[in-house]
């Protein structure tokens, strides 16, 4: 039995990955480096702050700036980002996405976002989907990232459902791990190896149903 679906935001429902990797460039050639579009991967699904952690190693810088420099560093990243998802229209929203949605509403299942991002209730509101949600998790309410549980279990409480009747949608494997955590079974998206985690895997909402999920999760 599915009661409540679970759907991370960046790489699931909007494609925004694009935009965090042009903020986080931007910030790292301020830096004098360059970061490559490869080395982005390993932000995907990550924290704010653990992101910039991860960029700065990536240039050789860990362990240079004070916590106030970073905090500085990461307002100036969100800055840009936030320019560029103020500027998304619901064009933006992944292939399908609307459509399941709608089926999920349909067949009586409960929706929630469950996404790391603070910018969350930003996007939903750019591209028209806020109302596909019974609730909305958003990294501002979280105090542990993924793969901490936090913000499924969090989307499964404002719901009342238990966390075995939930479902995850993730397209970062912290995210999958998380899902594993709360006791929640997952549908990876995408085609990224580091998805072979999940209970199944779809590489995107295009042709994908409730039935077609019910019945992968019962095989
Ligand atoms: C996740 C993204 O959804 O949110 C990460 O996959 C991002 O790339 C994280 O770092 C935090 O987002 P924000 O908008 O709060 O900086
Ligand atoms: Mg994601």
């Amino acid at each position: 039995m599915i009661s409540t679906c679970i759907f991370d935001l960046d790489g699931v429902l909007v494609d925004t990955a694009k935009y965090h990797y042009l903020a986080w460039r931007k910030l790292a050639s301020q830096l004098g480096f360059d970061f490559t579009e490869r080395r982005n991967e390993a932000l995907k699904g990550v924290s704010r702050m653990a992101s910039l952690d991860i960029l700065l190693s990536a240039g050789g810088m860990a362990d240079r700036f004070t916590a106030a420099e970073k905090q500085e560093m990461a307002a100036r990243k969100n800055g840009w980002y936030v320019d560029y998802v103020s500027r998304m229209t619901p064009d933006e929203i992944l292939p399908g996405v609307v459509r399941f949605l709608e089926d999920v509403r349909r067949a009586g299942i409960k929706t929630a976002l469950g996404s790391a991002s603070r910018n969350a209730p930003l996007i939903l509101e750019r591209t028209g989907i806020a109302g596909y949600f019974d609730a909305v998790v958003d990294g501002g309410m979280v105090s542990t990232a993924k793969p901490d549980p936090q913000v499924f279990l969090m989307g499964a409480e404002l719901t009342g459902a238990e966390p075995a009747a939930c479902v995850v949608f993730e397209d970062a494997e912290a995210g999958i791990e998380a899902a594993a955590r709360a006791g929640m079974r997952s549908v990876g998206v995408g085609t990224s190896k580091a998805l072979s985690r999940a209970t199944t895997i779809i590489p995107g909402f295009e042709t994908f149903t409730v039935n077609e999920l019910t019945q992968r999760l019962e095989q």
